[in-house]
């Protein structure tokens, strides 16, 4: 049946124009799994912004999923992983950035830590979005953020690309099955110690007496311009304005630490080696002028024109 499935494409062809066409001022989330594993994104809005749609889903190995974004969100994305859903308990548990809801969607739940986070803050100051990946909370797995046709601020690419868990110091290592498993994530020394002077509380709750500690360069050398604990603003905030984002999980998979004491991989990967596929892009280019600006007229023709097309289609 070539016309029936001539007249599907033509009609998802029809809503993303619409979807695309800036009738809603918002951004576009790409979240794209390079991982050889699943991932289960998780997503919590900040505290006085509304949940998106979705807040869970699953993502297999070389899938994608494109969300909309409303213009001035903010909150936080992660990455679960080693989830299935348990009789006994009666829920979703993933073993690493669980949200503790019954279902694959979080629903208003955060990570549990250790979870490394991507975090947004859309659409703020100065009209520019703040972003940053934070190992505040631990870490669990690779992830980079890549602003697309955004412009001002330092619009750069940032995150955590490099695989930690089999380097992480043995006393902030998580592990499953009795440790026969291997560590699945890193913890924070708070987490780990709940130490003021790690977690940057009581009378180390200021940048002047919150100092990185060996625990927090660990994961300050291995990536960067990610946070490696609360006062690292410097080097691991990023701005932006009006950009969609391409969020990926392992964007290169052969980046993993060694043991401590040994080189650690420095892992910025190159720009390009964090790409979505192409055909992906070629979408992302199209839509990124659009998604950001108001209401365009020009887009009215497109659409009728795909109409027009699909009328003809159904008509023979
Ligand atoms: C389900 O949860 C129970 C209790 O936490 C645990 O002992 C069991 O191993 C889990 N089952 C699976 C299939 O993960
Ligand atoms: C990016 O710009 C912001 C705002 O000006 C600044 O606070 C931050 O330190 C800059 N980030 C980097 C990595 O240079």
């Amino acid at each position: 049946m070539p016309e029936a499935r001539g007249a599907a494409s033509l009609l998802v062809l029809f809503f993303h124009v619409l979807a695309f066409s800036g009738v809603v001022d918002s951004a576009t989330f790409t979240i794209l799994n390079k991982c050889t594993y699943t991932v289960w994104p998780g997503i919590l809005s900040g505290a006085g912004t509304a949940q998106l749609p979705t807040t869970g889903f699953g993502l297999q190995p070389g899938q994608s999923n494109a969300i909309s974004v409303p213009a001035s969100w903010s909150g936080r994305l992660w990455g679960r992983t080693l989830c299935a859903q348990n009789a006994t308990e009666g829920r979703f548990v993933c073993a690493t950035g669980d949200c503790g809801s019954p279902t694959v969607e979080c629903s208003g739940a955060g990570a549990v830590p250790p979870a490394t986070l991507a975090e947004f803050t859309l659409d703020g100051a100065g009209g520019l979005d703040f972003y940053d990946v934070s190992l505040v909370d631990g870490y669990n797995l690779p992830m980079w953020v890549v602003p697309r046709g955004g412009k001002g601020g330092n619009c750069t690419a940032t995150g955590c690309a490099a695989d930690l868990n089999a380097g992480c110091p043995r006393e902030l290592q998580v592990d499953v099955d009795g440790g026969g498993g291997g560590s699945v994530a890193c913890k924070s020394a708070c987490d780990a110690f709940g130490d003021p002077k790690y977690c940057c509380s009581g009378a180390y709750s200021s940048p002047a007496t919150c100092k990185p500690s060996g625990y927090s360069e660990f994961f300050k050398k291995a990536c960067p311009t990610a946070y490696s604990y609360a006062f690292d603003d410097g080097t691991s905030t990023f701005t932006c304005a009006s950009a969609d984002y391409v969020i990926t999980f392992c964007p290169s998979p052969s980046t993993s630490v060694k043991a401590a004491g040994d080189q650690y991989a420095e892992a910025a990967p190159a720009a390009d080696s964090s790409e979505a596929p192409a055909a992906l892009i070629a979408l992302q280019a199209s839509a990124s002028d659009r998604t950001r600006s108001k209401p365009s007229l020009s887009v009215a023709p497109v659409a009728l024109a795909a109409v027009w097309q699909l009328l003809q289609l159904l008509s023979h």
